[in-house]
């Protein structure tokens, strides 16, 4: 039997986070209660906690991925049943944010994971691979694959496809989704630290972006030719200026939104640091399609909708066609000094490669 209420870390006012009591919701139809176990941290946590960004009201309950187990079900679930280990994307509402002890969530959001694969790793899944998804099959435009296996030969399996910023756990994703749909030609840009990484997962070339030369070593892997579809995984100021030297003009280039001052994950500065749309100023030619990406926008498209979560990640984590992001996990303390000591090395963007996990429990 699930309480009345349960704990909950929200900000309670600009900058002020705090541990709260939350009345326990009862799923309706096409809805489940999950009971959370884990939930990851993001740097858009802290873009709410700290700059307010997006909060329509205090408290604001922070989270945006979690893992755990299905508590109850509403009527006309079919597809999981009390008992299901499941991770969800927590962004529907504030309500449904995943730092907190449970959860409604319908079950467009969930995906049922298998034995195999740990409740904390499975928490740093959702919210990167929906991004992943709908960058590379909505805004970048490739066909949707008909299999997840890696063994299609899509048309333009021969056309280098360019990940920037293979450090960051959403990029690893994005090659990850190319992989499986077939895609050779993975070229990702990373600290030389994750090299290695970043093949295993089946990029094909990878540069370092500090490199003085790196717009000629790309051109010159790709035969000589500028590349024709880039996706930004840090969307900051630098990386558009480094991307303009090797896109193609004619070319697509999605940007994971908000788009960003400065050179890093997180924008140093106020909301004015951030933008939905790219400054004028951006150094990309007016030709190139530039394509905002906004996995928030999820439930937004029917297929997503039916498909990607509840469908298509089970499948892939069951043929091991996908890997969960390396885990930092934060189980010491209270709950709430768990969530501070991830706010922290969010802000201070001291994250490299790893997903921040809090173990929810108080
Ligand atoms: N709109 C959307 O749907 C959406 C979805 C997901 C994420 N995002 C946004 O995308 C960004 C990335 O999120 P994330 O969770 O993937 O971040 P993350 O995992 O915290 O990324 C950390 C990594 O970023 C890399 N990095 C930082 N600056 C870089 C630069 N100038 N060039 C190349 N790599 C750089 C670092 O790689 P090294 O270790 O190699 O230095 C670091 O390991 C965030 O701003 C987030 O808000 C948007």
């Amino acid at each position: 039997m699930a309480p009345q209420t349960h704990k909950a870390v929200a900000t309670t006012a600009l900058g002020v986070f705090d541990e709260i009591d939350v009345e326990t919701d009862i799923p309706k139809a096409g809805e489940v209660l999950l009971k959370v176990e884990y939930a990851s941290m993001i740097a858009f946590d802290t873009y709410q906690t700290d700059l307010g960004y997006v909060v329509e009201q205090y408290p604001n309950i922070l989270g945006f991925n979690a893992s755990g187990i299905v508590a109850a079900v509403g009527p006309n679930v079919d597809s999981l049943k009390v008992g299901d280990r499941i991770t969800a994307f927590t962004y529907l509402s504030n309500k449904q944010r995943g730092m907190q002890r449970y959860c409604v969530q319908p079950i467009s959001v969930c995906a049922k994971i298998p034995d195999s694969l740990s409740l904390a790793a499975a928490a740093t899944i959702p919210d990167n691979f929906v991004t992943a998804y709908r960058a590379i099959f909505f805004d970048v435009g490739l066909p949707i694959p008909k299999s997840y296996t890696g063994d299609d030969t899509p048309a333009l399996v021969d056309s280098p496809i360019l990940i920037w910023g293979g450090g960051a756990t959403s990029a690893q994703y994005q090659i990850q989704v190319l992989r499986a749909a077939g895609y050779r030609r993975i070229f990702t840009t990373a600290s030389a630290s994750h090299h290695e990484y970043l093949k295993s997962l089946g990029a094909s070339d990878v540069f370092d972006y500090r490199s003085p030369t790196l717009a000629t070593e790309i051109i010159e892997a790709a035969g000589g030719k500028r590349i024709e579809r880039v996706v930004d995984c840090i969307s900051a100021e630098k990386t558009i200026t480094a991307i303009a030297e090797f896109i193609d003009p004619n070319g697509i280039l999605a940007i994971l939104l908000p788009y960003k001052r400065g050179d890093n994950v997180r924008a140093a500065g106020d909301t004015s640091a951030m933008s939905w749309e790219l400054w004028p100023e951006a150094p990309i030619p007016a030709t190139v399609a530039v394509k905002g990406v906004r996995a928030f926008k999820y439930q937004d498209f029917e297929y997503l909708k039916e498909n990607l979560l509840p469908k298509i990640l089970p499948e892939m984590l069951e043929k091991n066609v996908i890997q969960p992001n390396r885990v930092k996990l934060l189980d010491q303390g209270t709950f709430q000094e768990r969530v501070a000591v991830g706010l922290e090395l969010l802000r201070k963007n001291g994250v490299h490669g790893e997903k921040i996990i809090v173990k929810v429990e108080h």
